[in-house]
């Protein structure tokens, strides 16, 4: 037996060392890989970090050398200087305008963030240099200058100042379908009692009249938008939501009004509602137009929106309600 171990241990000793060295070969290969994958997490963390939004051009710093990073992983090829200057805008841009639910403003928002954390992650492609970005904006807009005249025109060739706030916004003491004391229960002074007086009328007429939506903020209205693109693309979002400044609720003269018939949502049902129905007849008695009218989808460039009032008073809410036409056409500005 004795005679037998030695050579058995001479025969299988080699295998033993291989076997060892095999596997110390391959737990050494194991933890290359290892710390390799571990240090490219770790540039990673480091290197590919999304800033917050928003950044515009004009804003400078860290963040901005985050998303410079960020772009260059993509392959673009901008420098990393922590100034958003025309070379950012226009890689964005870029990038937005390859994917069809962005807007393309060149602004750094959080949807364009969502897309861009896509992109990193291989999870969206895009080809850097490769989208149709507009020359230059073909859409000229007017700045209004006197946003607090009570027949404002605010559409999408008349933009508000973005800083534009009304001076004399109050709570109308109506119904809301919510108790929150927010910034939309509001309206200018003027419109909101009158926004009061229809109401008293509706109530007389035994209806059900709700308030909903009325004045926003440039900001607000910008991040409405935005979540608008984000879900069904910029064109058709605008034929129902307005860009920030175009929106008649930054004026505080607009109130959207809806009824529990159509579970207080803002719908085209709404006009076959007793409270439609009232509102078409005798909003203007208060100094209401309903600013989206059917058929005139050509001159608002909006979709009917028969929930959209708009306070100009009742003497020119007569005329336009008298002739049926639309505060473009009574100002002269089709
Ligand atoms: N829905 C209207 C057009 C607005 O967004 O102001
Ligand atoms: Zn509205």
């Amino acid at each position: 037996m004795k005679k037998l171990l030695l050579p058995l241990i001479l025969l299988i000793l080699p295998t033993i060392i291989m076997t060892s060295c095999t596997e110390a070969r391959d737990t050494n290969h194991l933890n290359e890989i290892d710390t390799s994958i571990k240090q490219k997490q770790h540039m990673t963390e480091n290197t590919l970090v999304l800033p917050e939004p928003i950044l515009k051009n004009g804003t400078n710093g860290e963040n901005v050398k985050k998303l410079q990073t960020a772009l260059n992983e993509l392959g673009y090829n901008i420098e990393v200087t922590g100034k958003f200057d025309k070379k950012l805008t226009a890689a964005l841009k870029d990038f937005q305008s390859q994917q069809p639910k962005l807007l393309v403003s060149g602004e750094y928002n959080q949807p364009t963030k969502d897309w861009l954390a896509k992109a990193i992650s291989g999870e969206f492609t895009i080809k850097p240099g490769k989208g149709s970005v507009p020359i230059s904006n073909p859409k000229e807009t007017v700045k209004v200058d006197k946003p607090s005249d009570i027949l404002v025109l605010v559409n999408k060739s008349h933009a508000l100042p973005v800083n534009y706030v009304p001076e004399d916004l109050i709570a109308p003491n109506v119904r809301f379908p919510f108790e929150k004391d927010l910034p939309k229960r509001y309206m200018r002074k003027e419109a909101a009692l009158a926004l009061e007086e229809l109401f008293k009328a509706s109530d007389k007429a035994g209806l059900d009249l709700f308030a909903q939506s009325g004045y926003r903020s440039y900001e607000r209205q910008d991040a409405i938008f935005a979540s608008y693109v984000a879900r069904d693309g910029e064109e058709a979002a605008n034929n129902y939501s307005a860009r920030p400044g175009e929106s008649e609720h930054q004026t505080g003269l607009t109130m959207d009004v809806t009824s529990p018939a159509v579970k207080y949502s803002l719908t085209t049902d709404f006009a076959n509602t007793e409270e439609g129905n009232w509102l078409k007849a005798h909003a203007h008695e208060y100094g209401f137009i309903i600013r989206y009218p059917k058929g005139k989808e050509h001159i608002t460039k909006y979709q009917y929106e028969p929930w959209h009032l708009r306070y100009v008073g009742s003497k020119v809410a007569t005329v336009i309600h008298a002739k049926g036409i639309t505060l473009e056409e009574y100002l002269g500005a089709v």
